[in-house]
């Protein structure tokens, strides 16, 4: 990052030359902020991207209503946004009362976020920093953070692999009683019935005008689907398969491997394992949940679907036997390798095999 820009005196807080690298703006290459070798930021550039994710209301209204349903919370604090956006929780964070909020953003949206919060009248309480957050020097007069917003879920929720950030950020400026918004994190698994996908995209493989080609059918199954289930393909009961706190777990926790158990709620063919997630905000009085279930409001991340190539017909109260294996990819940190192991001894069926995915 390269010399910071000259920033207004908020209130008692000296915010001078401290954001780091947004003279930068402007300029390509490694020294522009948000350079990380994988084109991760540049995405997050535009605002079109943004605005799918205001519109996701159950996303936005959760944020939204653990920040001001627990406003007490916020009076006089300093707040951290990592990933700040457009703006948007560091702009609920001031109108709860904060002292004043840090939102920090890598990309170029920065810009826009910086007039928007100027026009909604909350310059003097928000700084925008623009620049990657592992990079940022806090502004003179803030030593340490006392709440850290963040909303860094990706599909599976640990693809893209922002909670890392959202962890250098805890240890590095976090107060030691530091809140965290969300501050924990759960994954659940449930099976799926699903033929009619499977017929569309993969037996469709097996005979193209005569041809083999099943070469694609095995490709599609390494690449989950990321897609709404309907509930009523859920044909079983559903499993925690992972879950965190947000102060305690470390980047190597996320690399996790789980054992859980599925009983058939009824008699059907099990296609797929589709995994969804929540993140409880739980830090104040009212406690809000973000939940991404089939059964719940539709969210942007819908669900991460796994099919299997073994299919598994199984009957009610049957139990199938899982192992998962999630950790990020050794070439790109960003994505996730998964390995599903599935044992079923069943009385229609038999089925022991391993399948690997890759969350990209
Ligand atoms: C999922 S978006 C959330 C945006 C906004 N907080 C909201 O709720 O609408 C995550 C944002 O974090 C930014 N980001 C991701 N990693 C970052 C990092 N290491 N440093 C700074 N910003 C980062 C991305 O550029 C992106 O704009």
């Amino acid at each position: 990052m390269s010399e910071a820009k000259q920033q207004p005196t908020v209130g008692a807080i000296d915010v001078t030359g401290t954001a780091t690298g947004d003279s930068a703006a402007g300029k390509s290459g490694e020294n522009a902020p948000g350079h990380d070798g994988d084109y991760y930021f540049d995405s997050y550039g535009h605002y079109g991207i943004h605005m799918e994710m205001l519109k996701d209301a159950h996303r936005t209204t959760s944020y939204r209503d653990a920040i001001m349903m627990n406003s007490y919370m916020f009076k006089d604090k300093i707040v951290m946004d990592v990933g700040c956006g457009t703006g948007i929780l560091s702009m609920f964070a001031a109108k709860a009362g904060a002292k004043h909020v840090l939102a920090v953003e890598c990309s170029s949206i920065a810009h826009q976020a910086r007039e928007i919060i100027k026009e909604n009248g909350f310059e003097d309480k928000i700084t925008v920093l623009h620049g990657k957050l592992e990079e940022l020097t806090l502004p003179n007069g803030i030593e340490k953070v006392d709440i850290i917003i963040s909303e860094w879920m990706g599909y599976f929720l640990l693809y893209e692999s922002m909670l890392n950030t959202v962890l250098i950020a805890r240890d590095k400026f976090g107060a030691d009683d530091v809140k965290l918004l969300p501050d924990s994190a759960n994954m659940y698994a449930t099976a799926i019935t699903d033929p009619h996908y499977v017929q569309d995209r993969f037996e469709i493989w097996n005979n193209v005008h005569g041809l083999d080609f099943s070469y694609f059918k095995r490709l599609s199954y390494i690449e989950p689907l990321i897609d709404s289930v309907d509930k009523k393909q859920v044909m079983s009961s559903t499993a925690t398969m992972f879950s965190f706190q947000l102060n305690s777990v470390k980047e190597e926790d996320l690399a996790f491997n789980s054992e859980f158990k599925l009983t058939a709620t009824r008699d059907d063919t099990v296609h797929a394992i589709c995994v969804h997630f929540d993140t409880p905000f739980c830090a104040g009085h009212d406690v809000v949940i973000l939940d991404t279930a089939p059964w719940s409001t539709t969210t942007h991340w819908r669900q991460t679907v796994f099919y299997l190539i073994n299919p598994i017909q199984m009957n009610k109260g049957e139990v199938m036997h899982c192992k998962l294996n999630s950790k990020p990819n050794p070439d790109n940190h960003r994505d996730l390798d998964v390995r599903l192991r599935v044992d079923f001894d069943g009385l229609m069926q038999v089925s022991h095999f391993d399948q690997d995915f890759r969350v990209r």
